[in-house]
């Protein structure tokens, strides 16, 4: 018989969800079903209530004054590639951090856009002394992995937008780990595009995520991804330049949306420093009882996930063996961020990684702590 689930896997999506996203969904369904701004009906208008609620509260949750300054997207991979696309020139340079995830390294591949990484120390903190150096003059953009998704390692990102400041560059932030777990705002934090994903930390579901734009930027001068059907100025072929028209063509995920907005709710209603505190103190559960384990190297920030590697074991035979005899679910391998394990050093075989939620137990890691320290016994011992 399987054990009880033990999901340990909140990096990739949180679960559980709390239980008023999936009613506050099934109501959006019910009681919203129309198509927002495409109608003067009761079911359309309050499908757009619902729309401008909720981008009223993920304004507000990052501390933006307009709420047509969110536009959503489907996730964070489409934020990233919204922001790059409309934004980003041939000949500009761009700084990312030595931990990016791949919703940033292949848009910049692929469009050809020439970045440097910035040197970080062996944890791959940015070192804020060397950034200066890195600036060139044609250096447009600075991106940061607020949260690590491999090592939780927590990048300063006011002092990182500081200096960005004070270059005339611009800084996009991608907080799909962060968003939920540390404060983050937009003008105070000195960001310019912040990029979030709902399913994570926000406590969404899949398919929700979107850009909030900071004061400096001039959306105007950002070209829309995906142009389309917006139920606004439909007379004319061009795109609406106004928010947020020109970044949210087609039907929106009223139902996705309306899961986000419970969410954020719930957030806010239990006190994001209390589930910080809590999520804190499980970590620090967690990483006492693997880091003076023999066999095991703890890859680890200060943030809500943390790598193990095991010596002599194969990441794909550990996390089958986690989940086969103590229920243990998570996530080996590269996690889409090769750049941050070639910079752990952990590179091409990646690492275990567990991620914690509110909703995790100090039972669950005591089991997880046990079962990672069974493994790495029963390796040494079969040396
Ligand atoms: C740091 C980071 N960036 C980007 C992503 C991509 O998130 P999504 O799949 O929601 O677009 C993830 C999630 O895997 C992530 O951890």
């Amino acid at each position: 018989m399987m054990p009880e689930m033990i999901y340990l896997d909140n990096a990739a999506t949180s679960w559980p969800k709390p239980d008023c996203v999936s009613e506050a969904m099934t109501d959006a369904i019910r009681r919203c079903g129309g198509n927002p701004g495409r109608g003067g009906h009761r079911l359309a208008l309050a499908a757009g209530e619902l729309l401008y609620e909720v981008r009223e509260r993920t304004a507000e949750f990052f501390g933006a004054d307009d709420p047509f300054r969110v536009s959503f997207t489907s996730n964070i991979t489409m934020a990233v590639n919204l922001v790059l696309n409309g934004f980003l020139n041939p000949g500009d340079h761009v700084l990312v951090s030595p931990m990016e995830h791949n919703a940033v390294m292949r848009p910049l591949t692929a469009m050809g856009i020439s970045y440097d990484i910035l040197p970080g120390d062996r944890n791959g903190k940015v070192l804020l002394s060397e950034i200066q150096r890195k600036i060139r003059e044609n250096t447009r953009l600075i991106i940061i992995c607020h949260e690590s998704n491999v090592s939780g390692i927590v990048q300063p990102i006011r002092k990182i937008g500081q200096i960005a400041r004070e270059n005339n560059i611009f800084l996009l932030t991608d907080c799909a780990q962060s968003a939920g777990h540390i404060p983050i705002h937009i003008n105070t934090d000195n960001i310019d595009f912040l990029c979030f994903t709902g399913h994570k930390g926000l406590f969404g579901p899949t398919g929700t995520g979107g850009v909030v734009f900071g004061d400096r930027v001039d959306i105007g001068r950002i070209r829309p991804l995906v142009r389309g059907g917006t139920g606004s100025l439909s007379e004319s072929f061009d795109q609406p330049d106004f928010l947020p028209d020109r970044f949210e063509s087609g039907t929106q995920n009223i139902c996705g949306l309306a899961g986000l907005n419970a969410g954020l709710k719930w957030i806010e209603d239990q006190g994001q420093e209390k589930l910080t505190q809590r999520c804190r103190m499980l970590m620090d559960q967690l990483r006492s009882g693997l880091e003076l384990v023999p066999g095991i190297h703890l890859y680890s920030g200060e943030g809500q996930v943390l790598s193990i590697t095991i010596d002599g074991l194969d990441n794909g035979t550990a996390a089958a063996e986690l989940e086969e005899r103590w229920g243990i679910m998570t996530r080996i391998g590269l996690h889409c961020a090769p750049l941050a394990h070639k910079t752990l050093g952990t590179f091409p075989n990646g690492t275990i990684r567990f991620a914690v939620s509110p909703f995790t137990t100090q039972k669950d890691i005591e089991i997880c702590t046990e079962g990672c320290k069974t493994l790495a016994e029963e390796s040494w011992k079969k040396k």
